[in-house]
């Protein structure tokens, strides 16, 4: 792996216009949804990041025959051979953990290794273990997750908690299932729905996703070819939109959909933000130092997405007045603060929550990025702060961002990546 390091010089506005990469968290669990699919699956818009080769990876090793060129990634599952996925492909994220319900609809078995990801507090796998039993796999813990199940029964389950990944996994089982299967306790994030729109163009029948119930009723036969592509990332869009806030400027987001980041839009526009929706996206404007939010409650979606808070953190360093930031999905995401600290931020952190009064600016420092959001907060916070940032750590970001320098550099920052 090469060592590289984001230079950003501060406080240059920016402007232009930004098309959004396909959204990480949308393309993974299509991407395990792939398996099912015992034809070619053809993702379009397929976003350039080191979670998506890795998942590729994945694939290959199955026995899929996967290609891309350029955003378009064709995999064909028909040569699937294996059903076994562990080791260092799937403790890196924590999406690979979707493979088991894939591969159970698809082979009636599974082992998947136990899943990474970003370090956000505890992330047990207890709800997806549970989900998989009550649709009747016999499932074994140990140095791996081996899921098996020679009958597979659709039925009506209750997910015991509420889980983006666990309600993937349910929704990709049940289309091996025989006959209904109804989630009830589902999560409702917009890669919910963008799941179900993969799996119903698979020829499966997905209805209610997007809501708190969700019923599947699989395909006899799945269709041939299934072309799908990817929806814009509306993290990355809540990254740019903070970014927008943090530098000033005025950029056109194209592609943005602001049905699926409602929460996130109010909030900036509370912070003084302003936004104008056209055919081709969202526009974002800021002007002047951005005023506090007052609060920030992160709540699964509809809420405000968990995902942004990191990059809210940020510009709430910077904004007039006091913010309260509590993260309710993830005890422990706040990293970033100890990183913004060394910049001049005024934050104390708390047990699940933390305590912002704003700074009029940051000054440049050495940072580094604890997790991936953590480091989308650090290349925001260094694009409005007096001087040169430089942030380690750029692996956590290119899990989520495709080339995130770039982007920026196109809007008008001043940025760099370096190696080493
Ligand atoms: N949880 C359990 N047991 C489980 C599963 C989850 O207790 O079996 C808990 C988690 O610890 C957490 C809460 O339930 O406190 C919600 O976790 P969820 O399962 O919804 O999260 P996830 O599926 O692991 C996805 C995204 C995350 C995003 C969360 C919440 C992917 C690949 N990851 O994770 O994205 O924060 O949903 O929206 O889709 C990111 O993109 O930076 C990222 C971390």
């Amino acid at each position: 792996m090469i060592v590289s390091r984001i230079v950003i010089e501060g406080q240059r506005r920016l402007c232009g216009e930004l098309e959004l990469q396909g959204s990480k968290n949308g393309v993974l669990p299509i991407l395990a949804a792939c398996v099912i699919n015992r034809g070619v699956s053809v993702i379009e818009n397929c976003p350039e990041l080191s979670d998506v080769e890795n998942t590729l990876l994945i694939l290959q090793s199955l026995g899929c025959t996967v290609s891309r060129e350029g955003h378009r990634v064709t995999v064909d599952a028909s040569t699937l051979n294996g059903s076994a996925v562990c080791g260092e492909m799937t403790g890196c994220m924590r999406s690979s953990i979707g493979f088991l319900g894939a591969l159970l609809a698809r082979t009636g078995s599974a082992e998947v290794g136990y899943p990474g990801g970003c370090a956000l507090g505890a992330r047990p796998i207890d709800i997806h273990i549970d989900l998989l039993r009550r649709l009747g796999a016999r499932v074994e813990c140990g140095g791996s997750v081996k899921a098996v199940c020679t009958d597979p029964k659709g039925s009506r389950i209750r997910l015991k908690g509420l889980s983006v990944g666990a309600t993937e996994n349910a929704m990709l089982f049940a289309c091996g299932c025989r006959g209904i299967t109804r989630i009830e306790n589902a999560a409702a994030e917009p890669e919910i729905v963008e799941l179900a729109e993969f799996l119903n163009a698979m020829g499966h029948r997905v209805k209610g996703a997007g809501g708190r119930c969700i019923e599947i009723t699989p395909a006899s036969t799945c269709r041939g070819t299934v072309v799908h592509r990817v929806h814009p990332d509306r993290i990355a869009a809540a990254t740019y939109i903070c970014a927008v806030m943090s530098a000033g400027g005025d950029v056109l987001l194209c592609g943005a959909r602001g049905c699926s980041m409602a929460n996130v839009v109010r909030t900036a526009a509370n912070m003084g933000c302003e936004f104008r929706y056209d055919r081709r996206g969202l526009r974002v404007s800021a002007n002047g130092r951005p005023t506090s939010p007052g609060r920030i409650i992160t709540r699964p979606h509809p809420g405000f997405p968990t995902d942004a808070q990191p990059m809210f953190t940020a510009v709430c360093s910077v904004a007039s007045g006091q913010t309260l930031i509590e993260d309710t999905v993830f005890s422990d995401r706040f990293r970033q603060c100890g990183e913004l600290i060394k910049m001049g931020a005024d934050i104390t952190v708390e047990s699940g929550r933390v305590r912002v009064k704003g700074v009029r600016e940051l000054q440049g420092a050495e940072v580094k990025a604890y997790d991936l959001r953590g480091g989308a907060a650090m290349a925001v916070a260094a694009v409005g702060a007096r001087g040169r940032t430089v942030i380690s750590g750029t692996e956590y970001i290119d899990r989520g961002y495709q080339r995130i320098e770039q982007s920026l550099a196109a809007l008008g920052a001043d940025v760099e990546r370096t190696d080493g």
